[in-house]
């Protein structure tokens, strides 16, 4: 595949949403234009009507014109707003574990979180539907996650290549895809001033923060498709030593999934610029991935982690800033 952070990966097309840049910009500039021209042709249309010049002069000509161009382009914007998730929409690279939603069927649904989060809304039998609920979630969370943008897509790739080089059975790397797709959604539920904070979170912050991985698995849970993908979702933050979160699990007792999740999420952590830190270089980040086998991470998945690395089929974004000091990595 030719878009995203990773080579290799066998997706077959009905499944995959590939990122459509050219569509995307070309969709925003008619909505950004769209209000201006409107604006425009209303005055031209309204101006016989105006009070003229040799009336109240030219400023009062002025403000007519103003007030009808301003309050037609208003009313132009609010229509086009609803259009907009279908840009994020067409910018997002995704792969299905089994129905790929329709684009134009997802995006309308992407602009209302609160209707997302309805339990009653995500009851539902309809497997594609239940799809494109669940993927208006995580376009919905490229919104409103905007210091971490792409990482979900990042982290689908990456623990995707993770899966198949373990050899996962088809229902585990089912059960992984949509666990990938939708961890962090719980994040939808933790207030932009703590999840788009720049620099660092106060403990206060951070517990609340670490509340995501229970809001995700809570919010899928009236999916009934994705019943046995939700322990993965809940547990992608426990660690092979036990130290993680929310359950404080070790060991076998962490689900497949998050574990693979974990690894994936790391390594997207760690080779991203963030505001609290820069981007790692792929040296440096192995290494310490390396070194946290046993401790952090499940042995087993790093190695088939590294061995993903090696044959050169998962690769990090590029860098856009220099190396940090490795104190910066915890
Ligand atoms: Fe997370
Ligand atoms: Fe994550």
């Amino acid at each position: 595949m030719s878009d995203g952070p990773t080579t290799g990966a066998s997706e077959t097309e009905s499944r995959t949403w590939s990122n459509r840049p050219v569509l995307a910009a070309a969709v925003r500039a008619a909505l950004f234009v769209a209000p201006l021209i409107v604006g425009w042709l209303a005055v031209r249309l309204t101006a016989p009507h105006f009070w003229q010049p040799d009336q109240f002069g030219i400023i009062a000509w002025i403000v007519q014109a103003v007030v009808v161009a301003a309050l037609s382009a208003k009313l132009v914007s609010q229509a086009t707003d609803r259009c907009l998730p279908l840009t994020t929409v067409l910018g997002m690279t995704l792969v299905f574990p089994d129905h790929a939603p329709s684009r134009f069927g997802t995006a309308p649904r992407t602009d209302n979180v609160k209707r997302l989060l309805d339990e009653q809304t995500l009851a539902t039998d309809d497997t594609q539907r239940a799809a494109e609920e669940a993927v208006a979630m995580v376009a919905a969370l490229g919104r409103h996650e905007r210091l971490t943008r792409g990482h979900t897509e990042r982290v689908r790739a990456y623990a995707d290549l993770i899966g198949q080089e373990m050899r996962l059975d088809d229902d585990e790397l089912q059960k992984l895809r949509w666990g990938l797709l939708l961890h962090d959604v719980g994040k939808l539920g933790i207030k932009d001033g703590i999840l788009n904070k720049p620099g660092g979170l106060s403990d206060e912050e951070f517990e609340i923060m670490r509340q995501h991985p229970g809001i995700s698995a809570q919010i899928m849970s009236p999916i009934r498709m994705l019943k046995d993908t939700i322990p993965g979702i809940r547990n992608h933050h426990e660690t092979w030593d036990g130290t993680g979160y929310p359950d404080r699990l070790k060991g076998d007792q962490i689900p497949m999934v998050a574990r693979i999740i974990g690894v994936a999420d790391t390594f997207d952590a760690m080779t991203t610029t963030r505001p609290y830190q820069q981007a790692m270089t792929l040296e440096y980040v192995l290494a310490k991935m390396r070194s946290m086998s046993g401790s952090r991470f499940d042995p087993l998945v790093i190695d088939a982690f590294l061995a993903a690395i090696e044959q050169g089929d998962i690769s990090p974004p590029a860098r856009e800033t220099q190396l940090p000091t490795p104190s910066e990595a915890s």
